[in-house]
């Protein structure tokens, strides 16, 4: 099982689960919509943590504590929380939606949901795949005159184009927590602006434009325009720099961006931006949802 996360892991994943049990909270009474959870990278239910001790797992479905003691610890996944919000809210989920692209994760998940969520497993659909393409397909199946739906992008890098970010935008219907990957895009911007033409065409993929290079890359004051062809560029990519565009990227095809958290390592280094785009036009709606996203946001930040 690969392993990875730590504290900014959980982080994330109780954000977003807090989010979920606010969120049915809130549309307990709009029974005219039918109420979906998308989980874009799901999982297989549960992450191996790097860490080894006593289990600080917050729930026991997955069998004695005391087994897992000795081996291994576990952090209980996005997925997973979903069904838990769900079945402890008055309104719960109608359809859960998992899209995964390892098999071994799929069919690990399925059997947790058979297994554990008997009042639930009829509602959920595990569909093994690229979650873009997955997740297109969803978005072109749903009718959403009458569908509201929560949606969770928690990749490892870059997988997510910006073409699927527009399309769950143009929905008007869909809350989407998105992990931006900003540690790898802080890395892929070398100091001196030679970006590999793979690392580049990822980078516009990511932002939908080619527009960040000139944001993030000026020319050297220091240097006269006629002393070359190829001018010195200085790389202006701070933290919150990038933040503040993926923000602003955010906010071209959302309604309305919550502010973001930064989740970093142990070592202080910079990870993931953690934020929510809100589709729905309603101001209501709107401000409900960012009242919410920004008071969890603001518990996790890490300057
Ligand atoms: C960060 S983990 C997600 C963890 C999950 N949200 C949880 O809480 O357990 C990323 C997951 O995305 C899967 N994955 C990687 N690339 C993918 C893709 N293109 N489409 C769908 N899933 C993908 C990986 O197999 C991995 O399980």
């Amino acid at each position: 099982m690969k392993k990875f996360g730590g504290a900014w892991s959980q982080s994330k994943l109780d954000c977003v689960e807090r989010y979920a049990l606010a969120y049915l909270q809130v549309m307990q009474k709009q029974t005219w919509c039918r109420l979906d959870y998308v989980d874009a990278f799901a999982g297989r239910g549960k992450q191996a943590l790097k860490t080894t001790g006593t289990s600080t797992e917050p729930g026991d479905f997955f069998g004695d504590a005391s087994d897992r003691v000795e081996t291994e610890e576990f952090l209980v996944g996005s997925a997973i929380r979903a069904l838990i919000a769900s079945e402890a809210s008055a309104r719960s989920f109608d359809r859960f939606h998992f899209i995964e692209a390892d098999q071994s994760s799929c069919d690990e998940l399925q059997s947790l949901v058979a297994e554990a969520f008997t009042a639930s497993a009829g509602c959920v659909q595990v569909v093994c795949g690229d979650a873009n393409g997955a997740l297109r397909d969803y978005i072109s199946s749903v009718d959403w005159a009458k569908t509201r739906t929560l949606v969770f992008l928690d990749p490892y890098g870059l997988e997510v184009d910006w073409v699927l970010v527009e399309e769950l935008a143009a929905t008007h219907a869909c809350d989407v927590w998105y992990l931006f990957p900003l540690g790898g895009v802080i890395r892929m911007m070398t100091n001196d602006g030679q970006i590999p033409d793979l690392w580049s065409q990822h980078l516009d993929e990511l932002f939908g434009t080619h527009d960040w290079r000139d944001e993030f890359y000026k020319p050297s004051p220091q240097q006269s325009l006629f002393e070359s062809d190829d001018p010195e560029l200085l790389k202006d990519a701070s933290t919150q720099h990038v933040v503040e565009y993926i923000r602003t990227r955010l906010s071209t095809v959302f309604a309305a961006v919550s502010d973001a958290a930064v989740l970093r390592n142990s070592k202080g280094a910079p990870l993931f931006a953690l934020v929510l785009g809100v589709s729905n036009p309603s101001p209501a709606a709107q401000k409900a949802a960012l009242a919410i996203a920004n008071h969890l946001v603001k518990d996790l930040s890490q300057p």
